[in-house]
């Protein structure tokens, strides 16, 4: 199933911006823009992972199963004659607007190949002459697009397949397995930039919180992520405090029935525990109506039954009993899952804002070290989708290629 642009389109496109896999035409710039009858997806490319229908405000994308079935039709007619692109592209080849590098090809090294290091690969490969040396500390591409997104979108995880192509090409070097630090890389490349990710949860600060599951842990564990350690998830009542898609992956994927669990690529663990859990109590220490999770996330558990939102509630403690509140109400489980967003790791070598947990940089360039740049989380703290890292990979290689690095007074 892919997602669907209707009749009430506003064509303001922000959708194109945050599409992972660019399959929304036309964009600004392209033939038919502002003349067609709004923007249509193609259905061949789209990844489902609901981007469009979270950013749109008109409310004008929706999974095809919630779209009319004329709005279908337009949607699969117009690319009926057209080529199926994908968010790779990599044969056009924008001539840059730069003269910096115009002496000849640079050496570029980029750390993390999440959907950030790797939009800023292709960026490098479209917009330059570059050669660029990718480093992760996994075997494999994709961050947290293989290993963050749920187990039952596997159709979001095909970005993955896209990844893999980008560290292919001839002007990339792949170096997998290979954790680098800041001194190592110092001089041997024009420019480094770090997308490092921000995958450590934060913690909530309450007693008995060690003896807690982080969301950290838990997806990792349920990816199958390596290295990742075996987690004691005890059911049949669990607790995940937090309100963003997080927490409302672990609520709907615990309480998945039997059925759809057999059909997803799990360890078979993995399947054993999340089939002990019955019922999730999602905790929230505000509102539904400022509830961090989006539409399309919402929209995939409204009709779950094992699912309670409890609403304004505040953990105080937790214990073998339960989940203590600051109202002293005790809210029995069996385990607590925190799931309240995620931040950096300070990376040696370079400035670290504690507060924020990213790397202080202006438009990417890192802040007082010349020849560092970042991108993605690590730039701007854990938050936004996969697409979302697109734009952000975008104005770190502009800075890089133009030295358009404004330092702070
Ligand atoms: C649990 C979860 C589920 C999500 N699901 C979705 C979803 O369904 N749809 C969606 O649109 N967005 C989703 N997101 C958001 C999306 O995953 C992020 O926007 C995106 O992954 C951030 O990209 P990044 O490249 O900055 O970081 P990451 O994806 O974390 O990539 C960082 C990479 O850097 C590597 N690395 C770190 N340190 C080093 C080092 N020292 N040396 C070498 N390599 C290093 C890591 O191994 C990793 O591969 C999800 C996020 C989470 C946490
Ligand atoms: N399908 C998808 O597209 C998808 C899937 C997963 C993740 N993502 C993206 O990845 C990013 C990270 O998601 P996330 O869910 O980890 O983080 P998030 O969106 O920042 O949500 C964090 C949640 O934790 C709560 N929280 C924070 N501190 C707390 C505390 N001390 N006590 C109680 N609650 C606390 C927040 O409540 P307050 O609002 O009150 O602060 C919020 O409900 C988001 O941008 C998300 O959209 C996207």
């Amino acid at each position: 199933m892919s997602y669907v642009i209707s009749g009430d389109c506003c064509s303001d496109a922000s959708c194109v911006a945050v599409c992972p896999m660019n399959c929304i035409h036309p964009s600004p710039g392209e033939p038919g823009f502002g003349t067609t009858d709004g923007l249509f997806i193609d259905p061949r490319t789209c990844i489902d992972c609901g981007a469009c229908a979270d950013i749109c405000p008109v409310d004008a994308a929706k999974p095809a199963d919630r779209a009319s079935a004329v709005d279908v039709q337009l949607n699969t007619a117009y690319y009926a004659e057209r080529p199926a692109l994908d968010g790779l592209d990599l044969d056009s080849w924008e001539p840059p607007n730069f003269d910096r590098w115009s002496d000849g090809p640079r050496r570029v090294a980029v750390v993390g190949t999440g959907p950030a290091g790797m939009y800023t690969t292709r960026e490098f490969l479209q917009r330059s002459t570059a050669e660029v040396t990718l480093f992760d500390r996994l075997p494999v591409v994709g961050g947290l697009a293989r290993y963050g997104v749920a187990p039952d979108h596997p159709v979001t995880k095909q970005i993955v397949k896209t990844f893999e192509r980008i560290a292919a090409h001839p002007r990339v070097r792949w170096r997998p397995n290979t954790e680098v630090n800041v001194a190592e890389l110092e001089g041997r490349y024009d420019a480094v930039v770090h997308a490092s990710g921000s995958f450590e949860s934060r913690r909530l600060g309450i007693p008995g919180e060690e003896a807690a599951l982080t969301a950290a842990e838990v997806v990792a564990w349920y990816n199958g992520r390596p290295g990742a350690r075996a987690v004691a998830l005890r059911g049949p009542r669990v607790i995940v405090v937090g309100n963003g898609n997080v927490a409302l992956d672990l609520a709907r994927l615990m309480t998945a029935d039997d059925r759809r669990l057999a059909g997803l690529d799990l360890p078979a663990q993995v399947r054993e525990s999340l089939a002990g859990v019955t019922e999730v109590v999602l905790v929230g220490r505000r509102g539904p109506d400022v509830a961090a999770y989006t539409a399309s996330a919402f929209r995939e558990v409204e009709h779950s039954l094992g699912i309670v939102f409890r609403h304004h509630v505040t953990p105080a403690a937790w214990d073998h009993r339960g989940l203590t509140t600051l109202d002293g109400e005790t809210i029995a489980a069996d385990s607590l899952i925190t799931a309240i967003g995620f931040t950096g790791r300070p990376i040696p070598g370079l400035p670290f804002d504690e507060v924020r947990g990213v790397v202080p940089n202006v438009r990417g360039a890192v802040v007082g070290r010349p020849g560092h740049f970042v991108t993605g989380w690590i730039k701007r703290g854990a938050q936004g989708g996969i697409g979302v890292n697109k734009a952000c990979a975008r104005e770190t290689v502009r800075t890089v290629l133009t030295a358009d690095v404004p330092q702070p007074a």
